[in-house]
């Protein structure tokens, strides 16, 4: 896709008027954001999930924000004109809202991100608002939100009971007058997307595992392509199974190596007689 243009706020608001689906995939690495760029997505998030897919950690909560930005700018490199959300990671806003400034601002000037996201409710709308006043456009995070999955009782899908989805509903409309540009629902039931996103009057609302009725769809890449070991979340959808590509050539690179089989002349470098005589005339 050489001619693309960079995804902009604009562009995806008219992509909402214009009842197209907007896409946006996790990535955390230089080939991958390169390989998602030509694919022309029109969104990436660098999420703090890299503490579990590229790191190994059992949960999102290690990531720092040095991981953050060094994977973050490393994107931003391979996915010039995709449009990049930098992924708050656990106590980079908690604290306080002139914490979260900061940490928002340094994805926005040592990683060229477009905006940021951060997780929760009402309770973090100074954090949006004080983020936004700032210059920077943010994204709300609801539902199952993996940096509270403690107190969440795990990783399970939230709202379910009238209570609950009420309150969601409720955190969908603080954070939008906050000033948040779009939300992302993990995990919650189909119904209750579908309120949120008809109720949205200047916010772009995305499901992650919520159903058809958002503005559009998020998915995490390791997923996608049979890449992260320890489990797949029934949302996701395995359009690939690179971890299986990638394990047969492993094993056979082992066996060819083992059986010497490669390397082969074309994988290596030579010199001439001549050079070789004169080198051997030297030792
Ligand atoms: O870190 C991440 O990838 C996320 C998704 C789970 C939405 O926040």
């Amino acid at each position: 896709m050489p001619d693309r243009k960079k995804v902009t706020l604009p562009y995806l608001f008219n992509k909402v008027a214009n009842h197209q689906p907007i896409t946006w995939l996790t990535c955390y690495d230089y080939p991958t954001a390169y390989l998602q760029e030509q694919a022309g997505l029109d969104m990436i998030l660098v999420g703090d999930s890299l503490a579990m897919t590229m790191l190994g950690f059992e949960t999102t909560l290690p990531a720092t924000m040095e991981d953050m930005i060094r994977h973050a700018s490393a994107v931003r490199r391979g996915a010039p004109n995709v449009f990049i959300v930098g992924d708050m990671p656990y106590m980079s806003y908690q604290p306080s809202v002139e914490t979260a400034i900061r940490n928002a601002g340094r994805f926005m000037a040592e990683a060229a991100c477009d905006a940021i996201k951060l997780e929760g409710g009402e309770e973090m709308a100074d954090r949006i608002r004080g983020i936004v006043n700032s210059g920077i456009p943010a994204i709300g995070h609801l539902g199952l939100t993996p940096q509270s999955a403690s107190a969440l009782g795990g990783h399970r899908v939230q709202g379910k009971a009238a209570k609950s989805a009420k309150k969601i509903i409720d955190s969908a409309k603080a954070l939008e007058q906050a000033g948040a540009f779009a939300i992302l629902l993990e995990m919650v039931p189909d119904r209750v997307c579908k309120i949120i996103t008809s109720r949205a009057e200047n916010c772009i609302i995305m499901s992650l595992g919520s159903g058809p009725d958002a503005h559009g769809q998020l998915l995490i890449y390791h997923d996608m392509f049979g890449l992260y070991p320890r489990f797949k979340p029934r949302m996701a959808k395995v359009f690939g199974n690179a971890g299986e590509v990638i394990l047969n050539g492993l094993k056979q690179y082992v066996q060819e190596v083992t059986d010497q089989a490669f390397p082969q002349p074309e994988n290596w470098f030579t010199m001439t007689d001549e050079e070789f005589n004169e080198l051997q005339g030297m030792l």
